[in-house]
């Protein structure tokens, strides 16, 4: 390990540092967002106050994400952009460090101490050592590192600090056990294991009485959500009957053994928006079972059928990857036969990136030339824009009950929201304040959203203010 040099400074006891204020910047997905705020909480508890920009800092937290490589490289940028900043150095007295957290953290362990700027490390399942880690980087000048896995950390017992906003994230189940062969988070994030229901339903109380409309139940796969007897299908149930919540979501659901219970639940439920987000990752059976997704082509279609035959009027999006090793523009072509058979709302298309410590990395190279992999991510995204502006379009006309978000960014005559199938929608003002649930006609699509005006009642929300 680097040493870092020993502060200038008079406090050198845990006990007799002043109140740090900490900057902590989210990288990545849900999750992290959801985990900086138990971060923030942890810390809170602590002692530690918020600064709300790196130069009112004492300590600098990034929360990272090592999906992709180009996750890596954001942080690379941004530590670099730190360093005029000095390391390990005192500001009027005062210390200044850098802690990377999240699962960079846990995927390249010390090897981040490589850069000049990083003072302490912690993954995603060692946040409580936080403070410990922190007053300890700072009194004693040494990098300081926690990055160990845990079958148990659920973080049951921190309420998270959360931004305010309409939806809380709340994730149910931490790690994932699926090791889909191109995929880092089972070693970021370790194995599976479930919050209770009791708890995830004692939150959601929480949540609706101070104000919050809408809560995204989050997990890396939540169809193997088990808790003493319960399945998902059972915890957004006992979410729903909630008194109070307007709106339930939940991320992501494996396509593998995808159950009826979970649709049916959905489909019974209004509050549960309609809204099905179902990764596929690639439409050539060969590339799927390299991937090691367990399903084929043939039952992920069956699937989506059934969800739509079940679930009127459900959105369905999707993840794909392009140029997995060995792609063929062969395999390319059934993935994009595969995206327009089963015509998705809209679809999150990644070039593949070759992980640290994957299998995939150990057994396939990553043999598709980048300019093959730049055209066929081109060709695809082509493909949905067009599928996604079809599927708006057949929307003008109806009335969708939108969930006010806010201000439109461009118009602030104007406000937006999201519908229960999780397009934008965008309208004239109605009066009515953020968090409310209104019923919007919509007038106008584009391949990115949805605009309209607001009318008469919600058939779950108050009655609101015509145009
Ligand atoms: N390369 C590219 N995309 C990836 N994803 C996961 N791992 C990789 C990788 N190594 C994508 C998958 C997943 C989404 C969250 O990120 O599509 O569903
Ligand atoms: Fe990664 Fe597959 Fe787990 Fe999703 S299900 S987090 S893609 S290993």
């Amino acid at each position: 390990m680097l040493s870092l040099p020993t502060l200038n400074t008079n406090v050198t006891e845990p006990g007799t540092l002043p109140p740090l204020a900490v900057y902590l910047e989210t990288y990545g997905c849900q999750m992290n967002v959801y985990d900086s705020e138990l971060v923030q909480s942890i810390l809170s508890s602590c002692g530690f106050e918020t600064a709300t920009s790196v130069e009112a800092a004492d300590v600098v937290l990034m929360n990272t994400c090592a999906i992709r490589e180009n996750a890596h490289r954001k942080i690379y940028g941004r530590l670099d952009l730190l360093r005029p900043l000095g390391r390990a150095r005192t500001r009027a007295g005062r210390p200044f460090v850098v802690g990377i957290l999240g699962c960079m953290a846990q995927n390249l362990k010390d090897e981040l101490f490589d850069h000049p700027m990083v003072d302490l490390i912690a993954g995603p399942d060692n946040y409580k050592s936080l403070p410990t880690l922190i007053r300890g980087a700072i009194t004693s000048g040494e990098p300081r590192i926690e990055a160990h896995l845990s079958e148990y950390e659920t973080y049951a017992d921190v309420a998270p600090i959360r931004a305010a906003g309409v939806n809380a994230w709340i994730a149910v189940m931490r790690g994932c056990d699926n090791f889909c062969t191109f995929c880092v988070v089972p070693y970021t994030r370790g194995r599976e294991r479930c919050r209770s229901v009791a708890s995830i339903v004692d939150e959601t109380h929480a949540l609706v009485e101070n104000g919050y409309p809408q809560v995204t139940l989050l997990g890396q796969n939540v169809n193997s959500y088990r808790h003493e007897g319960a399945e998902f299908a059972d915890l957004i149930r006992a979410v729903a009957e909630v008194p109070g919540i307007q709106r339930v979501r939940f991320t992501s659901p494996h396509p593998k053994d995808f159950p009826l219970s979970l649709l049916s639940a959905i489909a019974a439920h209004p509050n549960i928006c309609k809204h099905v987000h179902l990764p596929v990752q690639a439409g050539s059976d060969r590339i799927l079972d390299k991937m090691n997704r367990t399903y084929t082509r043939r039952e992920y279609l069956a699937l989506v059928d059934l969800v739509r035959q079940t679930i009127p009027n459900v959105a369905i999006t999707t993840d794909v990857i392009i140029g997995f090793p060995t792609e063929t523009e062969a395999d390319f072509q059934e993935t994009a036969d595969l995206v327009r058979e089963a015509a998705f709302d809209n679809a999150f298309v990644f070039k593949y990136s070759e992980r640290e410590g994957t299998v995939a990395r150990r057994d396939f190279p990553d043999d598709v030339p980048p300019a093959a992999k730049t055209d066929r991510i081109v060709r695809l995204l082509d493909l949905q824009h067009a599928i996604s502006k079809k599927k708006n379009e057949a929307r003008v006309g109806q009335i969708l009950d939108v969930l006010i978000e806010g201000m439109g960014e461009k118009r602030d005559d104007h406000q937006f929201g999201k519908s229960d199938g999780y397009q934008t929608v965008t309208f004239p003002a109605t009066g009515q304040p953020t968090g409310s649930l209104v019923p919007v006609r919509i007038l106008r699509a584009t391949q990115g959203g949805l605009h309209g005006v607001g009318v008469g009642e919600s058939s779950l929300g108050p009655r609101v203010a015509s145009e």
